[in-house]
């Protein structure tokens, strides 16, 4: 992963937990003297290893922290890239253009990103079925990224995610339910 992700996964952290907990976090879960570089790309376990250590220090399920990691990083990530977010009128659209827009610029702007494949499909103005795919499994953060989507917009959604690959299965398969219309 990007060390940008780190870097807001650090945020999160100082703004939830305060800085020192933070530097505990890397000097008991982080190769000595780890400095995430925004461009950089580290290996995944890193980010699992924090995220667990985060859950295990809130007493919370990873799950939880996971999702909850994923709706904070969608604002990390339109703060860097506005342009890229300020392309799309609404929560539809950007969610449409997922993997065909948005992912496709990750990969301009990055060498060599980790990006999951995702497919969507509109169901109806208030419904969009998503297919999540990805070798690190990281459905629970798609999750929290499109709930904080949605806050972007100022909307209200609901999640169906009945499929998952977490049990076994292919890919996850989510439903997104637009709540405020
Ligand atoms: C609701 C909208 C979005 C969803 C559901 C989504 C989904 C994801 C997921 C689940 C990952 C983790 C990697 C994996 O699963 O294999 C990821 C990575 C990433 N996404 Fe998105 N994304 C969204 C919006 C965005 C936006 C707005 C940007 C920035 C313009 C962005 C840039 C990235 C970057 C930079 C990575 C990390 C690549 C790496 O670490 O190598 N995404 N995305």
């Amino acid at each position: 992963m990007k060390g940008m992700i780190f870097n807001v996964l650090e945020e999160m952290v100082i703004e939830k937990l305060g800085m020192a907990a933070w530097n505990t976090l890397l000097t008991e879960h982080a190769p000595p003297g780890r400095v995430y570089v925004s461009a950089k790309n580290y290996d995944d376990s890193e980010l699992f290893a924090l995220a667990a250590a985060v859950a295990n220090t809130l007493n919370l399920p990873l799950a939880d922290v996971v999702r909850a990691f994923g709706h904070y990083l969608f604002q990390g990530l339109a703060e860097r890239h506005i342009d890229v977010v300020q392309r799309f009128a609404n929560f539809n659209e950007l969610v449409m253009g997922i993997h065909n827009v948005i992912h496709v610029e990750v990969n301009k702007l990055y060498v060599d990103p980790a990006l999951p494949t995702i497919r969507c499909e509109q169901l109806s103005d208030t419904q969009i079925k998503m297919i999540y795919q990805s070798p690190r499994k990281l459905c629970l953060c798609a999750e929290g990224l499109l709930y904080g989507a949605a806050e972007y917009y100022q909307h209200t959604i609901h999640i169906q995610h009945d499929q998952c690959m977490h049990q076994g299965a292919t890919h996850c398969e989510l439903v997104i339910e637009r709540q405020d219309v």
